[in-house]
């Protein structure tokens, strides 16, 4: 990447329960101003896995240590998989073993994973620390990070053990997305390729003449594009931290994508690809609802074909596809709801016809 050193830039959070800053950077561990103001504590506890400790826990010690007399470290095991209870307890039997207080500050180094569950801990932990997130995939930067929605999954469902907890600041790293596969960079475009549908036409536009730039890891594209997710989301969050209504767009594509992923076992399909299919089935029955023209979905399609995503699902059976979206956090008295787009930079949350949705979902197919 040929980022330069001084772009920086910060997005605020307002919400009911907290208000915080997402700084975004080239740089950002290394520079002493992006730890100023953080939660005083004797104790901070980096939570990483593996991967991602190997490569960045010693510069994030060190930014840490003059702030607090002692940090220490847990990397969790690596994956989507390990998104579970026991591993969740793995964090509790650290910060118990350190005889952590409850102002020790939990630092979330990772991907989305380990900021869901360092966030869930801190979250439960002595009914709640002070966390701060350090996302270090493309996907955790533009949207798990931000917002406060911390979980684990349970077999019969993604995310559905888990608390709304906000974290005191949100650090965007750019320079660590260098080291990240492109498998797991075109899953956080995913991410980014949502927001443009379900709030922001212009930014749709963007992405599309700009997608060559981000897939090269172009600084200043890459920078636009964490900033405007951060700035959406943002928004977003702000209007609706706990999802009782408008937050529920954020989840475009994500009804068909969590049966995607619960159907073929947790870590098989990245969330992110998971999420890119299931846009191409929800901008289906959009079509098929008479709510989008139909050149909608070949539009979404060679936008994620561009980025290496997957736009076609794999054959489950479409019934399994039913059973498995009925166990989703948007769900009624046993209807599904779906988000759905109703005009570009314009999403509507709402139910859906059974055989409208077997359709999309057969249009969307391996093999079909
Ligand atoms: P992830 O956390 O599994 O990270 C992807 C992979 O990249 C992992 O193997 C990780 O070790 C590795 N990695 C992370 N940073 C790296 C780096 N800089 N260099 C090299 N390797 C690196 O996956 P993810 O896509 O970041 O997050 C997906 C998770 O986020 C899912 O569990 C999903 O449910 C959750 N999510 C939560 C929210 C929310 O609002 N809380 C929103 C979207 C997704
Ligand atoms: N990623 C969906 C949300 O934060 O609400």
């Amino acid at each position: 990447m040929n980022a330069k050193p001084s772009h920086r830039t910060s997005v605020p959070v307002e919400t009911p329960s907290a208000r915080y800053e997402i700084l975004i950077g080239n740089g950002l561990l290394q520079r002493p101003e992006t730890w100023a103001g953080l939660p005083r504590a004797s104790h901070a506890v980096i939570v990483s896995n593996t991967t991602v400790e190997a490569i960045y826990e010693a510069t994030l010690r060190d930014a840490l240590s003059p702030l607090y007399r002692r940090v220490s470290s847990l990397a969790l095991p690596d994956g989507e998989a390990y998104k579970t209870w026991e591993t969740l307890n793995l964090v509790f039997d650290h910060l118990l073993r350190e005889a952590c207080d409850r102002k020790t500050v939990i630092f979330a180094l990772g991907g989305g994973v380990v900021g869901d569950m360092a966030g869930f801990a801190a979250a439960c932990y002595m009914r709640g620390v002070p966390f701060v997130q350090v996302p270090t995939t493309l996907l955790a930067q533009v949207d798990s990070s931000v917002g406060g929605k911390t979980a684990i999954n349970h077999p019969l469902g993604k995310n559905m053990i888990g608390a709304f907890y906000q974290p005191a600041r949100v650090i965007c790293d750019l320079a660590t997305l260098a080291t990240l596969p492109q498998r797991e960079f075109s899953a956080g475009l995913a991410e980014v390729i949502k927001y443009g549908p379900i709030f922001d036409a212009a930014f749709l536009d963007w992405i599309e003449q700009n997608l060559d730039a981000l897939m090269a890891r172009d600084a200043l594209a890459l920078s636009h594009a964490v900033r405007r997710s951060c700035e959406i989301k943002a928004e977003v969050v702000g209007q609706d931290e706990r999802e009782g209504g408008l937050r529920a767009i954020l989840n475009y594509g994500h009804t068909f994508g969590h049966a995607i992923e619960a159907g073929l076992g947790y870590g098989e399909w990245l969330h992110g690809e998971a999420v890119a299919c299931g846009m191409v089935m929800a901008s289906e029955l959009s079509v098929l609802l008479g709510l989008m023209p139909g050149d909608f979905v070949p539009r979404m399609q060679r936008l994620l074909q561009r980025a290496q995503l997957p736009i076609a699902g794999p054959a489950l059976g479409v019934s399994r596809y039913l059973d498995l979206m009925r166990v989703d956090k948007k769900a009624e008295g046993g209807a599904i709801r779906f988000v759905l787009i109703e005009s570009l930079g314009r999403a509507t949350v709402r139910p859906a016809p059974d055989e409208l949705v077997a359709r999309a979902i057969e249009r969307h197919l391996t093999g079909v």
